[in-house]
């Protein structure tokens, strides 16, 4: 596991005090995260619900984000951490302080774009498998959700190998994160789906505003298959999105706790993946 924030996270059950606030920062990616975790022994870390909580219902959702049953639905919860675990100048809703340059002042590369869309073909095509394969059952509530990413990808490297440029092999970012989300996958669902979730919205968020600047810098602003979806994008996201609250209907408060814990090392994994693009 290459992120630092990760590595700091892998034992969190196993400290007993009462409060604890790790800042952690994603290795050298810019996109530090900082929360606070209640440690309870034996159980999983739980995060500081309450004020979770009161970010969610403090945060503008999309009107279908709504629970099922009047209740807050789950992806609210999870859009909630996602959002304070940006950095201030990356989102509205940011909490962290940036360490790192922002989007508009990135100096893109063709070759570090390319290892970027390389690793994220990698990512995507794990987690087009693993619910295709369906390990465990529900995972198959999310294929052919028309946010797959594998193929367009495929397209665009084509592309560029037209282009005259040699395309690289997948790196270390990719392939550490698609071996830990394939175990994940098998032993941990929850987890599992906090990465789902995150790589697929974040994607259609701040990774298509990503794209644009790129396109813009190095690309003669050539929009790329990768950012481009078969109908409409918000159906798309919405009909996810209710899937996610169905699934984790069934899920024990416990459940969900943990998979809102994965958000960080969901967000230094992809950070690691991101940094390739300006170095
Ligand atoms: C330079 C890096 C990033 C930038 C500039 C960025 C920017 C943004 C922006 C502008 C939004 C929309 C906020 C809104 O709805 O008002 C967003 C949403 C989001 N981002 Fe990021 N982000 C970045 C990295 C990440 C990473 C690494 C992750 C996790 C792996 C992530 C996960 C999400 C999620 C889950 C949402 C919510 C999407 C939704 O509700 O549809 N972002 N981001």
């Amino acid at each position: 596991m290459a992120p630092a924030a990760a590595a700091s996270l892998a034992t969190p059950h196993t400290l007993a005090a009462p409060r604890v606030s790790v800042a952690v920062a994603g290795r050298n990616s810019g996109l530090s995260v900082s929360v606070g975790v209640r440690q309870v022994p034996g159980v999983s870390a739980v995060l500081s619900r309450r004020r979770m909580v009161a970010t969610a219902a403090a945060t503008e959702m999309a009107p279908a984000a709504k629970g099922e049953e009047g209740g807050k639905a789950f992806v609210e919860e999870m859009r909630a951490v996602a959002m304070r675990l940006h950095t201030k100048d990356q989102a509205r809703e940011g909490e962290k302080e940036p360490q790192a340059p922002p989007v508009a002042k990135w100096e893109p590369t063709i070759e570090g774009y390319l290892r970027f869309l390389v690793d994220s073909k990698l990512v995507f095509q794990t987690l087009e498998d693993i619910v295709d394969r369906a390990a465990v059952p529900w995972y198959a509530e999310f294929r052919n959700t028309g946010l797959e990413r594998s193929e367009q990808l495929k397209k665009d490297l084509e592309w560029f190998r037209q282009q005259g440029h040699t395309i690289p092999e997948p790196s270390a970012p990719g392939t550490t994160y698609a071996s830990y989300l394939e175990e994940l996958s098998e032993k941990d669902p929850q987890a599992f789906i906090c990465h789902f979730y995150n790589v697929y919205f974040a994607h259609t968020a701040g990774g298509r505003m990503i794209g644009k600047k790129v396109a813009e810098k190095i690309l003669n602003k050539k929009e790329l298959e990768f950012y481009k979806w078969e109908g409409t994008l918000s159906q798309l996201l919405q009909n996810v999105r209710n899937k996610l609250n169905q699934v984790a209907l069934s899920w024990s408060r416990e459940e969900k706790d943990h998979c809102l814990e994965e958000t960080e090392k969901s967000f230094a994994y992809s950070g690691d993946l991101l940094r390739q693009i300006f170095t």
